[in-house]
């Protein structure tokens, strides 16, 4: 009974309320993931066996405009037209509500994709299987969109943007907090009965999360955050919220004229330009979820002018930063009320994470004192008021990234106990 039931388009009369177990784990189709066929996205979004979307998921991507949302969105659906064409039998279509675009706009971006590298040559010639399994809709209309969903059965909805939806069933402007809602939560509810996954593009601003994608967290089973400086290359996809996984794992890309590429390694992305022998460059490790990544530091240091010397971190929180040269200048003696101060982590990459320390100030002493550091050297702890150095957590695996990629040096609590006995073994300060 429970499956006819369910197709009620209301659902809401007490006979559908009911299903067992056995009935819910009987069709496979539904319990297994479905890859987005971007890996560093699967990973994101993750699994156990398989990584990817649960069917009937409904994924809410945010991140501010111009950062590269619909592009994210227009290559996963290059490569999942691609995917279903190398498989036998009829193609279910994907539908794609263009609200801020037109759709000849989108197919304008499409070849601009299509021309990319990563793109592979099997994607270059489904033009026809594209043509006809890439379904567009113009409506802003949610009811309207509800029934040309349950017409075309599509594999796969993308809405872009939910701000621009609304129902007519209420007054609100569209993105104004209550159409946004509503319209949401008539998606989601489309997508269950329809085991249909479905990606929302939310908008964020640049100084906090605006009504919109905060919003609908509980309304939706994922919340992920595109973001990335836009005049740099480099995109980080994380999970704020994920009912289906963790929230801890970042997926790493680089912007390209042509579209987005996976960046697999991303320790070798953030140590491509390094210039090792420089001073003021130092190599540290962060971990991204269980991910460790490699990525340098670099410190400038120039003779102030100022009364109040500057002090401008990129990347790394600016108190951090002030209570690095306070103690570099208490317990190592090294002057830093001389010297303006510019600490950032090159690539772009942004973080909080305090075995930062070490790194930092040992950039800063080098700078400062123009002594550059030993090549194959990787510097990880958090430092203390008192100059002392604390224990990086998940050491092991910091170490085993920094071997892999041939650092083999490192200079961490297990060495040294003080900054100031690992700087003057390093011959930055007199012992
Ligand atoms: P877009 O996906 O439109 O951003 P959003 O949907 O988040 O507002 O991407 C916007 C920027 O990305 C735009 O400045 C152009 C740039 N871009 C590339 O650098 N390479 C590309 O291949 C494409 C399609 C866009
Ligand atoms: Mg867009």
């Amino acid at each position: 009974m429970g499956a006819k039931a369910n197709r009620s388009r209301h659902g809401g009369n007490s006979q559908s309320k009911m299903v067992s177990l056995s009935e819910v784990t009987q069709n496979r189709d539904l319990t297994q993931r479905i890859s987005t066929t971007i890996n560093e996205f699967d990973r994101v979004l993750g699994g156990t066996e398989s990584l990817g979307m649960v069917p009937g998921e409904v994924i809410l991507l945010g991140g501010e405009p111009g950062i590269g949302k619909s592009t994210i969105l227009t290559q996963m659906v290059l490569g999942l037209i691609t995917k279903s064409t190398q498989k036998q039998g009829k193609i279910k279509p994907i539908l794609y509500v263009a609200g801020e675009e037109s759709p000849h706009q989108i197919a304008l971006r499409i070849n601009r994709l299509k021309s990319a590298p990563s793109i592979t040559d099997a994607q270059k010639s489904t033009k026809e299987t594209l043509t006809e399994s890439l379904l567009f809709a113009t409506t802003t209309d949610v009811d309207e969109l509800l029934t040309l969903i349950e017409k075309s059965e599509p594999q796969l909805l993308m809405v872009d943007s939910v701000q621009t939806l609304t129902t007519q069933d209420l007054t609100g402007a569209a993105g104004s907090i209550g159409q946004v809602k509503e319209v949401t939560t008539r998606l989601v509810a489309l997508a269950k009965r329809l085991h249909l996954p479905t990606f929302l593009v939310g908008h964020v601003t640049k100084e906090g999360r605006l009504a919109g994608p905060m919003l609908l967290e509980h309304i939706v089973d994922a919340v992920l955050e595109l973001s990335g400086d836009r005049s740099l290359e480099l995109r980080l996809l994380r999970a704020v919220k994920n009912r289906f996984g963790a929230t801890d794992e970042v997926g790493v890309f680089r912007m390209t004229e042509s579209g987005y590429q996976e960046i697999a390694n991303p320790s070798q992305f953030f140590l491509e330009t390094r210039q090792a022998e420089q001073a003021g460059s130092v190599i540290t490790c962060v971990m991204e979820g269980t991910r460790p990544l490699l990525i340098e530091v670099q410190a400038l240091t120039v003779k102030t002018y100022l009364a109040q010397p500057r002090r401008v971190g990129r990347g790394i929180p600016i108190n951090r930063l002030q209570i690095l040269t306070a103690v570099l200048e208490k317990h190592c003696q090294i002057p830093t009320a001389h010297y303006d101060v510019f600490v950032s982590i090159a690539g772009g990459y942004e973080t909080k994470e305090a075995v930062l320390d070490l790194a930092i100030c040992v950039a800063l002493a080098s700078s400062i004192k123009g002594i550059p550091l030993p090549e194959g050297t990787v510097f990880l702890g958090e430092v203390g008021l008192l100059g002392e150095i604390r224990a990086a957590p998940l050491l092991e695996r910091r170490l085993k990234e920094a071997k892999r990629l041939g650092f083999s040096k490192t200079y961490s609590r297990q060495t040294h106990r003080a900054l100031r006995a690992l700087l003057s073994e390093l011959k930055i300060v007199s012992a």
